[in-house]
């Protein structure tokens, strides 16, 4: 399991102070909008998210600033026989538009990285859109490899 609480203090000008721990069932109301608001999708998500915070093989985790939820990172955990052993992938990350450029996202990584050394993953791997230019800088600014190219299809 994640570390409960890891306190954080990060910003540009000290002020502002976020929490991060794992998501609980009280927060799927809030994680619902946060994920509508990351997607623009409109569909019915409590389930998943409900499912997501029970998985072993995840951990979704939220960042609070004055007890409010203002972002979420969620993190998968498979076997895989190619590396030999267990691989990672960040399968969502978002942070609520007036509270960019704190950290906070940083700060969500670098836990879910600590997670993944701590069940001795492989690799960590994540996706975004090439024209998504925030996360593609924010990816290379936390030390992430561009590595080959994302496909996709509807089964
Ligand atoms: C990408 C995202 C998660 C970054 O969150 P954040 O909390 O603002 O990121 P941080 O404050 O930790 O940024 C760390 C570094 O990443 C880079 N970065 C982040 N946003 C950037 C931007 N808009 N333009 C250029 N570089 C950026 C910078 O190097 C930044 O350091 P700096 O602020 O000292 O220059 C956020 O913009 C977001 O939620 N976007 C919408 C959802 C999304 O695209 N998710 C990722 C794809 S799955």
């Amino acid at each position: 399991m994640c570390e409960q609480s890891l306190h954080l203090q990060e910003s540009v000008n000290g002020e502002v102070s976020a929490s991060v721990r794992l998501a609980q069932h009280g927060d799927i109301p809030i994680l619902e909008s946060l994920f509508l608001e990351f997607s623009g999708w409109p569909l019915q998500r409590s389930d998943s998210i409900q499912e997501a915070i029970k998985d072993p093989n995840g951990e979704l985790l939220v960042a609070e600033l004055e007890g409010q939820i203002v972002a979420f990172i969620h993190q998968i955990f498979f076997i895989d026989p190619l590396h030999g052993g267990l691989n990672s992938e960040l399968t969502s990350l978002f942070v609520k538009k007036e509270h960019r450029r704190k950290g906070i996202a940083s700060k969500l990584v670098q836990q879910s990285l600590k997670n993944a050394k701590r069940r001795n993953v492989v690799e960590v791997h994540v996706t975004t859109r090439e024209d998504n230019i925030a996360a593609v800088r924010f990816y290379e600014a936390n030390a992430f490899r561009r590595e080959g190219l994302l496909f996709e299809c509807n089964p």
